[in-house]
């Protein structure tokens, strides 16, 4: 049965929206078999609503045999039994919907799992009809200028096949052969897919990958022309026949290739901003502004139907491939000491942990998430301050069990332990005796209330999240202050990135005159004239609304 469209109409929803991201493997287990699942997330959506949550990004959910937890798909048109049916999915959907929130689902475009029946088939015979779905050669020296991303585990992005004597191409794990894109019926079948889960009532995808689906020799095979051009066609698919949903482009790119993501107003509504997560962490650390400053001046703008999703952590390890080599080592040695805590090119430990679990320094993270341009993404557990297990292999540190209560398994399963899909994290500060749900719901003092409650200012000014963003200057470069403005809302936000107390004097001169209350606490500055001081307690921040 065809769905009809969701919720507002208006098509520029994202724009306000906070996005939260789950695994659904780690999120609540219905069933006592050891594994969060679809029905989990139901039971849990009341918690998700009351946070201010507008949009679920689950991760992948389909039939896959999870060699890289779901981003090896093996059928794209069913649930993988573990998570559920295809009828809860109907059920979460449905529920989310009359909750007023949405869901957008992972699409793996690039590959397919070696598991999926194209690829079994294709690797059956030179001659099958699905040779061509994938990409094939009697050597592994074709697209030598295409980088390595798991450079931690593969030495080539090629894999000998001896069934048929050639080697198929992979970007990322052997166990996910990438799809060929020159191939019309590849390209048809992902639009057949796409169409199928729009029509069921998916408010949309987070589209893995996607830089990297057409190849060419003598290129990276990254961003290139035909992988646009194929992208625009997708666009042209949802406005034509799903207007209100949306596309998210997961492009780890630099500034200029991720903004391309967006075309003319053509091509994906949003994309993650790769390059500023990393610059927010360099600033924590320096106590300095400039890297977010400069890195968002160097952005370009973007079409007005555009947004940045905007992020401080997610599933992966904290990518560091979008900084120079100088940054990246001063990442690694700040924020990842002990060689564990590093993968590949980049940090795979939580948000809590990086910030030393240090309340003040947290918050003020999440004053910038909340702030600056874009829409924000929170990771799951990481509004309670969630720790990490950095003794488990590859990312799985930071894709523990949700820790909702101190009760057995931290409350996210009733399984036996040694059934659980990976143990949630029970000793030092951050053991779910410490961190979890429940205790920090019922104290009003908790992390978890202080985002909750960021989280309902940020929505009821639709500055955030449409505004124009104006740096201005404090002649400190600890202080980050900028003006966020939409139609006749203006809001001043003054962040001290420092350890210690600050004053600054903003340069006020558009504003004299105006009245300002921090929307936090409420207080009542003095009216604004063309020196505004302000003196900042350590990890201070304010959001003032001027009127
Ligand atoms: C990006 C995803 O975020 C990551 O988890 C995955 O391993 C790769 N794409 C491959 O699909």
């Amino acid at each position: 049965m065809v769905r009809k469209p969701f919720g507002s109409l208006d098509p520029l929803w994202y724009k306000d929206a906070v996005f939260y991201e789950l695994y659904p493997r780690a999120f609540f287990d219905s069933n006592s078999d050891g594994h969060g699942d679809l029905r989990g997330i139901l039971e849990k959506l009341d918690y998700l609503q009351d946070l201010g949550v507008d949009c679920l990004w689950l991760l992948p959910i389909f039939e896959s045999p999870l060699v890289d937890d779901g981003y090896d798909v093996s059928d794209f048109y069913n649930i993988k039994a573990r998570f559920g049916t295809v009828a809860d999915f109907r059920t979460l959907i449905d529920g989310a919907h009359q909750r007023g929130m949405k869901i957008i689902a992972d699409l793996v475009m690039n590959h397919t799992s070696n598991q999926h029946p194209w690829f079994r088939e294709a690797r059956s015979s030179r001659h099958s009809p699905k040779r061509d779905y994938y990409l094939w050669n009697p050597d592994d020296q074709k697209f030598r200028e295409v980088r390595i991303i798991f450079i931690d585990s593969q030495t080539s992005n090629w894999k000998f096949d001896p069934a048929t004597n050639e080697y198929y191409f992979h970007r990322f794990f052997p166990e996910q052969p990438d799809l060929n894109y020159d191939n019309p019926l590849v390209r048809q079948a992902m639009l057949d897919i796409i169409k199928h889960w729009l029509d069921f009532g998916l408010d949309g995808f987070r589209c893995d990958a996607v830089p990297y689906l057409f190849k060419r020799e003598e290129s990276n095979c990254e961003n290139l022309p035909e992988t646009h051009a194929f992208l625009k066609e997708l666009r042209r698919l949802v406005d034509e026949n799903y207007p209100g949903r949306l596309l998210l482009a997961e492009a780890n790119q630099p500034p200029i290739e991720t903004h391309q993501y967006f075309g003319n107003g053509d091509e994906f509504q949003m994309g993650f901003h790769f390059p500023l997560m990393p610059q927010i962490f360099i600033a924590l650390k320096k106590q300095d502004a400039r890297p977010i400053i400069d890195v968002i001046r160097r952005t370009p703008p973007i079409p007005n139907m555009a947004q940045w999703c905007i992020f401080l952590r997610n599933h992966d390890e904290l990518t560091l491939e979008m900084v120079t080599p100088e940054e990246r080592d001063f990442l690694w040695r700040e924020y990842a000491p002990d060689p564990r805590m590093r993968l590949n090119l980049g940090i795979r430990r939580r948000l809590a942990p990086l910030l030393d679990n240090d309340r003040r320094k947290l918050e003020l993270a999440y004053s910038l998430l909340f702030t600056l341009p874009g829409s924000p993404i929170i990771y799951y557990g990481d509004e309670i301050g969630m720790g990490d297990n950095i003794a488990l292999k590859d990312r799985d540190g930071v894709r523990t069990p949700m820790q909702w209560a101190d009760a057995p398994n931290a409350g996210f399963s009733t399984a036996e332990i040694t059934a659980l899909y990976s143990r949630a994290i029970d000793d030092g500060e951050f053991s779910y005796a410490r961190v979890n749900v429940a205790a920090q719901q019922s104290d009003s003092n908790s992390l978890l209330n202080a985002v909750k409650k960021m989280i309902a200012i940020r929505k009821s000014h639709r500055a955030f999240g449409r505004g124009t963003c104006e740096f201005l200057e404090t002649k400190n470069e600890t202080v980050l202050a900028y003006v966020r403005r939409f139609e006749n809302e203006i809001i001043l936000v003054v962040n001290n990135l420092s350890a210690s107390s600050q004053t600054v004097s903003l340069w006020m001169s558009s504003w004299v005159g105006h009245s300002a209350r921090d929307l936090l606490t409420q207080t009542e500055f003095p009216q604004i004239e063309v020196h505004f001081p302000l003196a900042l307690a350590p990890h201070q921040f304010l959001w003032l609304v001027l009127k």
